[in-house]
């Protein structure tokens, strides 16, 4: 697959460029997505699980699925495409990643500004005082542990139903309004408001390229669909940019 010599013209004069991650970007590193036929929503009810309702329900079974899933996490490398997007920083002005997944997988490879949207696994804190417990012992713990207060302590993780963190979103929506290229990576851009970053760059101009294996809401009006895993296609963006650049 050959990035296209707009994408790169595009690339190599930009100051900024956004990179909008989904879980299709940690497919390679072997962490289920959500939505795909043997992905987690097909095996596991996001009801029952991601949500506080089910949490102050039974704080252990929601408590041990995100035991399972960190599990898998910290067994998980970044892949190519993780590395490849960190890569982009050395040859643009400014990259910033904005993600929705929780795996901190973007920091392991080196990104260097990435904004949470939808918090991380790797953090903790109490439902009741909101008292912060990052420690990473908590990330093995299989019991589910009570605060000093007797508040419950979970995942600090944005849940069905909760307001995405104020200051990300803001920084988020604005970067959009100011990026000249913004990438969609392996996100089925369903979620809102999460899924509305691509079209508000779309609208001041960026140049809007999806990267998904498949089609989603947003394909047809971004300005190229690169139907390839990512771990493919963004270490050639990097290879081909490098050269344009004269830096390779
Ligand atoms: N390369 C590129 N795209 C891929 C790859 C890959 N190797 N593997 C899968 N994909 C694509 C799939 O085609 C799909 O469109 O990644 C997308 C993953 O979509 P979802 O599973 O819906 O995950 P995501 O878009 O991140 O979900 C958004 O929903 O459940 C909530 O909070 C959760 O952050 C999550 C949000």
């Amino acid at each position: 697959m050959q990035p296209s010599n707009t994408l790169l013209q595009r690339l190599a004069n930009a100051r900024l460029v956004l990179v909008f991650t989904g879980a299709g970007v940690s497919a390679e590193s072997g962490i289920a997505t959500f939505r795909s036929p043997d992905g987690l929503w097909a095996k596991f009810s996001p009801q029952e699980l991601a949500n506080v309702d089910a949490f102050l329900r039974n704080p252990q079974l929601v408590w041990e699925w995100y035991q399972a899933r960190r599990q898998a996490i910290t067994e998980a490398e970044p892949n190519a495409g993780h590395v490849a997007i960190a890569k982009l920083q050395e040859l643009i002005p400014k990259v910033v990643v904005i993600t929705q997944n929780i795996d901190g997988l973007h920091h392991r490879a080196g990104s260097g500004d990435v904004i949470e949207l939808h918090g991380s696994a790797l953090r903790n804190f109490c439902i009741r005082c909101r008292r912060r417990y990052d420690d990473p012992k908590f990330l093995t713990l299989q019991e589910v542990q009570q605060c000093q207060c007797g508040g419950f302590i979970r995942p600090d993780v944005v849940w069905f139903g909760e307001m995405l963190p104020t200051e990300a979103v803001e920084r988020s929506w604005r970067l959009a309004a100011e990026a000249n290229v913004l990438f969609s990576v392996g996100t089925s851009s369903q979620v809102w408001p999460a899924a509305e970053l691509p079209f508000v760059a779309l609208e001041h101009g960026a140049y809007v390229v999806e990267i998904n294996t498949e089609t989603t809401p947003l394909t047809a009006q971004a300005h190229e669909h690169l139907p390839f895993p990512s771990g493919n296609v963004l270490p050639e963006v990097v290879r081909m940019l490098r050269r344009v650049k004269g830096e390779e």
